[in-house]
């Protein structure tokens, strides 16, 4: 892990509620799952290139029509205002400063149109299928109206996995930071929490119907097979996420590096794949490229920079995480994504 992202984890350590600090770094079960992230991306082999001419290297990145300054996205997360008092808008910012792409949760804790006037950067928006459809339907056009270039449907939570360390929901999310985004949407008195959970029964038909909705193209987040990748493409999506949710759904699921070549080769370049779960380093993202991923989500450390210093502390993890990625490229004798490939890497033996 980079020396500042470590040193935001620590300072969030001590910084944030127990409570909170637990259903950030929670996983789902035996957390074997969240146990192998970080540590499946450590597995890989690097073969470098030499003799090459790297003293220039270029990682701007365009992900479906946004010019980003490298392929870092910032992962839907829950509740930003857990980790800091602008919460969303914080972060957006940072992130945007830094010249990368944020991904807005349905559980964001400030409203979409807040989130959206914060921006300085390109952005999109995650969205669950909710029993409610309506509601879905409702802040896909909101977020597009207020300037989200994308919708990510996340389809890893027909339930919400269950995580020992906040059992008992220690972490009180009250009501008015819950709904932020669907008070508006609902009957006072009439509907509750239950409306804005996740619809177990939802198909691939939820994907062509949200991008009618939203004039949006709409990536697919939480794949884990390359078949189901087929199957998404198939139904209209504009991208694949291949995810485990960072080991907080189906714990024993596999790494999300072991299910990325799978992903790749269904895909067959049809739209771009992007990959998270345990990225950490330039040297991570290296390898997630180089297998032939367009981009990385970055989850937990953008909470823990969020924590423990705002917006700008968001724009520093970003930089060094690009500054590392454009380090080790050059090392490894590439002056750009495009100049990776699969030959540059190998699994090391299990
Ligand atoms: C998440 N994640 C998530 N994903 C999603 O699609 N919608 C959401 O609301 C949330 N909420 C959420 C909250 C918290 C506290 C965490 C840690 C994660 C999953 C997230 O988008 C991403 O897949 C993982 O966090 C990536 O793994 P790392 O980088 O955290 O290891």
């Amino acid at each position: 892990m980079l020396a500042l992202l470590a040193d935001h984890r620590d300072q969030a350590r001590t910084r944030l509620r127990p409570e909170v600090w637990d259903y950030y770094e929670a996983g789902s079960g035996e957390e074997v799952t969240l146990a192998e992230a970080e540590a499946s991306w450590r597995e890989f082999r690097l073969r470098p290139r030499v003799l090459r001419d790297v003293s220039r290297v270029d990682l701007t990145t365009s992900l479906l029509g946004a010019e980003l300054a490298s392929p870092f996205v910032v992962a839907p997360m829950a509740f930003h205002a857990l980790a800091h008092e602008d919460a969303e808008c914080a972060t957006i910012r940072g992130t945007g400063d830094a010249g990368n792409l944020t991904v807005i949760s349905t559980r964001a804790s400030r409203t979409i149109e807040e989130i959206g006037a914060a921006a300085t950067g390109p952005w999109w928006f995650q969205a669950y299928l909710m029993r409610d459809r309506g509601l879905t339907e409702a802040l896909v056009q909101r977020a597009a109206a207020a300037g989200a270039r994308a919708v990510v449907l996340t389809v890893d939570t027909p339930y919400v996995g269950k995580k020992d360390k906040v059992s008992g929901t220690r972490i009180a999310v009250p009501d008015d930071q819950y709904l932020v985004n669907l008070a508006q949407h609902l009957v006072p008195g009439a509907v509750g929490r239950e409306s804005a959970e996740q619809d177990p029964s939802m198909t691939p038909d939820s994907i062509a119907r949200l991008a009618d909705v939203g004039g949006l193209p709409v990536l697919v987040k939480g794949v884990l097979r390359g078949d189901e990748a087929r199957r998404c493409v198939d139904a209209g999506a504009a991208g694949v996420i291949v995810s485990n949710h960072g080991g907080r759904q189906l714990d024993r699921a596999v790494p999300s590096a072991h299910a990325l070549p799978e992903v790749l080769e269904a895909v067959g370049g049809a739209v771009p794949v992007l990959v998270d779960g345990g990225i950490r380093s330039g040297t991570d993202a290296l390898v997630a490229l180089a297998t032939g991923a367009d981009a990385v989500l970055v989850g937990r450390p953008v909470l823990w920079a969020l924590a423990a210093g705002g917006a700008p502390a968001v724009t520093a993890s970003l930089q060094a995480l690009t500054a590392h990625l454009q380090h080790v490229l050059a090392v490894a004798g590439a002056t750009c994504p495009a100049d990776l490939d699969p030959s540059m890497v190998v699994r090391a033996r299990a």
